[in-house]
C-alpha cells in the first residue's frame, strides 16, 4: 500500500481538481508509429528487453511456503520460481540438464523437482541430487549440472525475475502488495491484440465516461486523474465521486480506502490495480505482435471471511462489466491496425502516463 502521507497528498490533489474542474496533464503530445504494434522485429526487441529487465513474475503470496513453486513462460522462456527450504525464493530456467524436459508444471508444493522423463532429481536450490543408473554417465560432474539459475528478487510483495541480467529494480515504486495476503483468485486468458494496446487502456482516464458510461462512470469522473511517475514506472489515480465527502475532513485525517482506485504501471508489462477491497497483479505476456496472455492474481486487501466475500463480489463486478468493455476496445483497435488509416497514434496531454511509458520504452530499447 502507498504510505498514508502519500494518500493524503493524493486526496488533496483530487479535491483541488474537483473544485477547479481540472486534471493532471502532461506537457507533451506523443506520436507512436502504428508499425511498432505490428513489427516482428520490434516485438523481438521488446521481448529481449523483458528478459534483461527485473520484471514481476508473480505475487509473493503465490509462493506461500517452503517448496511452493510456480512455473510459467516469461518473455517466451519457461521459468520456475520456488521458495526454498531456507525460505528464500530462487528461479531457474525450467529445463532438465539431461535432455531438456521441463521439470515443473503449473503451480504446487514439492520437496524436490523430479524430471518426468528419466527422473533426474533436483533440490529446491537447483542442485542435481540424483541420477538414476548414474553409471551410464561416466565422468558426469553433478555439481555443474544443477538447474540454471536466473536472477530473482522478492520485494514489495512481488517476485521479480531478471533472466538475462542481474540488475535489480531501481524504480522507487511504493509498496505494492503487503506480505502475507491471501490470493483469492487467479485467471489466465489470451487476447488477440498487442500487449501495449492492452496496457494503454489501463493507464488513462480520458475514456472512462465514453467507454464505461453505465459501469465505471456513474461512480467516477470524466477525465479527472492524478498521475505520479516513479522512475520508468508510474501510477494513475481514479477517484470515485464519493471522495467529495473528504472535503469536510481534516486533511491529515483523510483516509482514501474505498474512495479511489490506484493503478500502478510497473514498467514494462505489469499492472497492480488497488481497488476498494481487492488488489490485482496483472502480467501482460506478449506471445506475438498480435497476441497477449493476461495472467491476473487477485489478492484481498483485508483478512477475514466477510472481507474476502466482499472482495470476491467486487472482483466479479469489475471483471464482468468494465473489463469486458475495455477488451472490446482493445480488439477493435487491433483489428484496425492494418487499415492504413493511421501512421501514428496520437496520445494527448491527458494520456500522459502512456506518453511516459512510450518514452521509457524507446529509451530502454535504444540502451
Ligand atoms: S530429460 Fe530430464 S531426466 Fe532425462
Ligand atoms: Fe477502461
Amino acid at each position: 500500500m502507498a504510505s498514508p502521507a502519500d494518500d493524503v497528498a493524493v486526496a488533496q490533489r483530487v479535491l483541488d481538481h474537483i473544485q477547479r474542474g481540472t486534471t493532471d496533464a502532461g506537457a507533451e503530445v506523443w506520436r507512436e508509429p502504428v508499425a511498432n504494434y505490428l513489427s516482428e522485429q520490434r516485438f523481438a526487441e521488446e521481448r529481449a528487453l523483458l528478459r534483461r529487465t527485473a520484471v514481476p513474475f508473480c505475487p509473493s503470496a503465490a509462493l506461500p511456503q517452503k517448496g511452493s513453486y510456480l512455473a510459467r513462460e516469461a518473455a517466451g522462456v519457461p521459468i520456475v520460481a520456488v521458495r526454498g527450504a531456507d525460505g528464500a525464493v530462487r528461479a531457474f530456467r525450467n529445463a532438465c540438464r539431461h535432455r531438456g524436459t521441463q521439470v515443473a508444471q503449473g503451480a504446487g508444493c514439492v520437496k524436490s523437482f523430479v524430471c518426468p522423463y528419466h527422473a533426474w532429481t533436483y533440490e529446491l536450490d537447483g542442485r542435481l541430487r540424483h541420477v538414476p543408473h548414474e553409471d551410464g554417465f561416466p565422468g558426469l560432474d553433478k555439481s555443474s549440472h544443477g538447474l540454471v539459475p536466473v536472477s530473482v528478487e522478492e520485494r514489495l510483495g512481488v517476485i521479480f525475475v531478471n533472466q538475462d541480467g542481474s540488475e535489480s529494480r531501481t524504480d522507487p515504486i511504493p509498496a505494492l502488495l503487503a506480505p502475507g495476503r491471501e490470493i483469492i483468485g487467479y485467471r489466465e486468458s489470451e487476447l488477440e491484440a498487442n500487449w501495449k494496446i492492452f496496457l494503454e487502456g489501463f493507464i488513462e482516464g480520458y475514456h472512462i465516461r465514453y467507454t464505461h458510461p453505465e459501469t465505471f462512470y456513474p461512480y467516477g469522473f470524466d477525465n479527472l486523474n492524478v498521475i505520479d511517475l516513479f522512475g520508468r514506472s508510474g501510477r494513475i489515480t481514479y477517484p470515485f465521486r464519493r471522495i467529495r465527502k473528504l472535503e469536510k475532513v481534516d486533511p491529515a485525517q483523510r483516509k482514501v480506502a474505498g474512495l479511489l482506485t490506484y493503478v500502478y504501471h510497473v514498467f514494462p508489462n505489469v499492472l497492480v490495480t488497488i481497488l476498494s477491497r481487492h488488489t490485482n497483479l496483472v502480467v501482460l505476456e506478449p506471445l506475438s505482435p498480435g497476441r497477449t496472455r493476461q495472467l491476473s492474481w487477485t489478492i484481498a486487501n483485508d483478512a477475514g471471511e466477510e472481507a474476502l466475500a466482499e472482495a470476491r463480489r467486487d472482483q466479479e463486478f469489475v471483471g464482468n462489466t468494465g473489463a469486458l468493455e475495455d477488451r472490446a476496445v482493445v480488439l477493435s483497435i487491433q483489428q484496425a491496425l492494418t487499415s492504413n488509416a493511421n501512421e501514428v497514434f496520437t496520445f494527448g496531454k491527458y494520456e500522459s502516463l502512456i506518453v511516459h511509458f512510450h518514452r521509457m520504452l524507446n529509451e530502454a530499447l535504444r540502451a
